[in-house]
């Protein structure tokens, strides 16, 4: 069985951060999004993985490399434009030829991974297997009607949307599939749906076996989802401290520190994690925050946040929460004392609260 992740498309809604990265990139738990799938694939016992990339493909190759590092075999296949994951699938048709394969969006995250789901595949040999999950906003994903337990419509991103299970960004095909995305047409959004297809599948009589997910799983393409999945993976944490923490510091429940990071006079109230070469000096870093390498803390509050590497925080002294700082941004404050701040900045900005 082979491995297909998409990481192409543009990824506005998470802009300003993605205009200078790819979505797929940005850390949950300091850790890219992507490397979750990439993981998730090795724990099934998948290590011939081809990603598809499109405009951010030097930065994935670089932060991807050749798949070593997790002992796997990566394939880049470039996709000219983002015209639907349909038309993803057929981009990579010469990488998968006639294998049954796994195709993983690069901006999702499952917690327990894709083992079982892939067992189940391997037992039934389904022409396609997909996976769903009860949500509260179904309209904005690819939805699913079932009867007597067997999937018999889908619709993409419906406005009525008419049952709360939708398509979680795991697919299991047989090469089937190629034929069912050469035979449909783009959609309203000028894409080729994998939906559309995967209902010409269901139209052929042909079997399209469903899986609902037990654990979580969540589409980071928004802010909150993105901040939800770094709090999920946060609480997986176990204490490390790799780093140096003072005896003027208080460090409670789940917390990593990374080697080369210090902790002077600080709370750290985890689940969160402090990334390498970090500083934070005179701070209250609070649960479910992450704060990437080389990032300085000091005389400020933050929690419930992600920053990226380089960044800098100096004194804002009220808390700052449910942010995403980019990279190399500086936000800087003085003596002065303002109320709440929520952030969403992008890479190298300079915010200066005067
Ligand atoms: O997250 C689950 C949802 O993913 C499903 O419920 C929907 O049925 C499915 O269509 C998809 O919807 P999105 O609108 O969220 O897909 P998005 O455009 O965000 O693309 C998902 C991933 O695939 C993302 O990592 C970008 C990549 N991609 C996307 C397109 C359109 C590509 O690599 N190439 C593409 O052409």
């Amino acid at each position: 069985m082979k491995g297909l992740i998409l990481s192409g498309g543009h990824g506005t809604r998470l802009r300003p951060i993605t205009h200078t990265s790819s979505k797929q990139l940005v850390p949950v738990a300091n850790k890219p999004i992507l490397f979750y799938g990439i993981e998730a694939l090795k724990e099934a016992g998948i290590t011939d993985i081809g990603i598809i990339v499109g405009d951010t493909k030097e930065e994935i190759k670089k932060a991807v490399g050749d798949g070593s590092r997790w002992e796997v075999k990566i394939t880049y296949i470039e996709q000219p434009k983002p015209l639907g994951l349909a038309h993803a699938v057929l981009t990579a048709q010469d990488f998968i030829k006639d294998s049954p394969f796994i195709m993983y969006l690069g901006d999702n995250v499952i917690k327990g991974g894709v083992k079982e789901f892939v067992l189940k595949f391997e037992r039934e040999r389904p022409t396609a297997q997909i996976l769903l999950v009860p949500v509260l906003n179904p309209q904005q994903f690819g939805v699913a009607e079932l009867e007597d337990n067997k999937v018999v419509r889908l619709v993409e991103k419906p406005k009525n949307p008419k049952s709360n299970l939708v398509l979680a960004g795991v697919y299991l095909f047989d090469s089937t599939i190629f034929k069912a995305a050469r035979a449909i047409d783009y959609s309203v959004r000028g894409e080729l749906e994998i939906t559309d297809a995967i209902q010409w599948l269901i139209d052929q009589n042909l079997e399209v076996k469903s899986h609902l997910i037990q654990g979580w799983w969540k589409d980071t393409g928004k802010l909150e989802d993105l901040l939800e999945a770094n709090r999920m993976m946060c609480d997986e944490f176990e204490t490390k401290i790799l780093g140096q923490v003072d005896e003027n510091s208080k460090i409670d429940f789940k917390v990593i520190v990374e080697k080369g990071a210090q902790v002077t006079n600080s709370i750290l109230r985890g689940p969160l994690i402090i990334g390498e070469n970090t500083k934070i000096s005179n701070s209250y870093v609070g649960p479910f925050t992450a704060i990437s390498e080389n990032c300085e803390i000091r005389e400020s509050e933050i929690e419930h946040s992600i920053v990226l590497k380089g960044s800098k925080i100096l004194n804002i002294h009220y808390r700052i929460s449910d942010s995403l700082i980019g990279k190399h941004v500086e936000i800087l404050g003085n003596q002065r004392r303002i109320k709440n701040h929520q952030f969403m900045v992008g890479d190298n900005s300079k915010i200066e609260l005067v």
